[in-house]
């Protein structure tokens, strides 16, 4: 996974639990200890063995950290790729280019990153429909990055997920409304 996310996942952990509980998750996480940079990407299961030590530390389940951590990274997020953000862009018109805008271009940018395939419709002018498949399974990060990205804009939105792959649907069905 691209660095991006152990740094964010450092500076969360660091903003809730303080800067002295990092080497703490790291050492019960049972990784080498190292310096991330956002160039480079990382072993899914490093992320996921930090992921199980802030969880454990924290008492929430890694769900419910994924959301939280969403809705923290979205500043980042924009900042890696203002460029590519139209200027009369609102939360569901940036959803729904994410794909194409973002994601897709990352791919390509000559790294192993490889975002998830976000296939988004729009239904009627307040609503977008997210379908989200990947073997991470990491909805619950897209459902703050969601949450994250109305906060930037002012907005306020819905969620609802009629499917999903972590209740053994083939893949997560997020509606956005803008409320
Ligand atoms: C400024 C906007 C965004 C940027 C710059 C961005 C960038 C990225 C990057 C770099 C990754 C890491 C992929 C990897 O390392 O293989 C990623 C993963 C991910 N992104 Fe985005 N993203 C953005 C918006 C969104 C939005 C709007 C959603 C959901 C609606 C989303 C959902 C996800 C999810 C769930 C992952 C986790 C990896 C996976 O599921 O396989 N992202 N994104």
């Amino acid at each position: 996974m691209n660095g991006i996310f152990p740094i964010e996942i450092r500076k969360f952990v660091e903003a809730r639990l303080g800067e002295q509980a990092w080497p703490e998750i790291v050492r019960s996480a049972e990784v080498r200890p190292r310096l991330y940079v956002p160039v480079a990407d990382y072993p899914d299961q490093e992320i996921a063995a930090l992921l199980s030590a802030v969880s454990a530390r924290t008492g929430d389940p890694i769900p419910v950290i994924l959301e939280a951590m969403g809705e923290f990274i979205v500043p980042d997020l924009i900042s890696m790729v203002p460029t590519f953000i139209r200027p009369g862009w609102k939360t569901l018109d940036m959803i729904a280019n994410t794909e194409e805008a973002i994601h897709e271009v990352l791919r390509h940018a000559g790294t192993n990153t490889n975002p998830p395939k976000l296939m988004c419709r729009w239904a009627g002018s307040h609503e977008v429909v997210v379908t989200y498949t990947s073997p991470r399974k990491m909805c619950t990060l897209a459902k703050g990055i969601i949450r994250g990205i109305a906060k930037y804009y002012g907005e306020q939105v819905a969620i609802t997920e009629p499917t999903c792959m972590l209740r053994g649907d083939a893949a997560c069905q997020l509606h956005v409304t803008v409320i």
